[in-house]
């Protein structure tokens, strides 16, 4: 299904159950979180999307900023009518999420923050993501995505998640121009930690325990930042705990969503 602003969505489960809607991580698609949208179908209204750029929503002139990627999150909302969904991101999805918080807090019911951070790019971030464009211009997408990928996971969920081989295919076949379009719209997106304080919603915050991305003492500190939210360390995980340990992270969620929206 498209929305009307082009974005490939995907629903599951009753749409008369509360809605939960997953924004997954750079440079992955809806796919990544196949196990999340199994468990919780069952009671809520799963809705996931690709985000602009990357599986099957297309790049067009590859512009993108995080504001574009936030006001499709915010088309989504309005498209399906969506009362005060709980929104689930990962990494970059947590980027969305956190500046989606802070334009429009009162759209939604709860947050879900998985591997990410608040804080902009620094410098030494800016010239990686400058560095990965040129690499994919000069040696292609493939060759990108297949050395980020695997940075992401720990050596044990390489080998042994049954997931991976699919979300690294998936990737490696990502348009150039969306790969590109969504590093250029990281280095640009702005500082979303003044908002933390202020946010009044209920917040779960998860990280594996051997995330290097966005690191568990990061994440814990974000945490402490946001009145009476929830920080869960996921063991055996790397940056993509709801790929890695998916059990750990639905019961986590899970508890969650039964303190606050039960
Ligand atoms: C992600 O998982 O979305 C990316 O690692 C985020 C980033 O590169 O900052």
């Amino acid at each position: 299904m498209k929305t009307s602003n082009n974005i490939s969505l995907y629903q599951e489960g009753s749409t008369l159950n509360k809605s939960i809607i997953f924004i997954h991580g750079f440079p992955y698609d809806h796919f990544m979180w196949k196990s999340q949208i199994r468990f919780f179908k069952v009671n809520y209204n799963i809705v996931s999307y690709d985000i602009r750029g990357l599986g099957n929503s297309f790049a067009s002139d590859g512009q993108l900023t995080l504001e574009s990627f936030v006001d499709d999150l915010e088309t989504i909302i309005d498209d399906l009518n969506l009362n005060k969904p709980i929104i689930c991101g990962l990494s970059m999805g947590g980027y969305i999420l956190l500046r989606a918080v802070e334009r429009f807090e009162h759209k939604l019911g709860g947050i879900i923050l998985c591997d990410t951070k608040s804080e902009a790019d620094s410098n030494e971030t800016k010239l990686r993501r400058a560095a990965g464009i040129k690499k994919i211009n000069t040696e292609g997408v493939k060759k990108f995505v297949a050395d980020f990928v695997p940075t992401c996971f720990t050596e044990e969920s390489i080998n042994n998640s049954d997931d991976y081989s699919e979300i690294l295919t998936r990737s490696i076949n990502s348009d150039p121009a969306g790969v590109k379009g969504c590093l250029l719209a990281m280095a640009g997106r702005t500082d979303t930690s003044e908002y933390l304080e202020k946010i009044k919603i209920p917040a779960l915050i998860i990280c594996g325990e051997k995330d290097k991305l966005s690191p568990p003492d990061s994440m814990k500190e974000l945490a402490k930042k946001i009145n009476g939210s929830e920080f869960i360390l996921v063991p055996e995980a790397a940056h993509m705990s709801p790929v890695e340990n998916p059990g750990f992270v639905n019961e986590a969620i899970e508890n969650f969503l039964e303190k606050y929206f039960k």
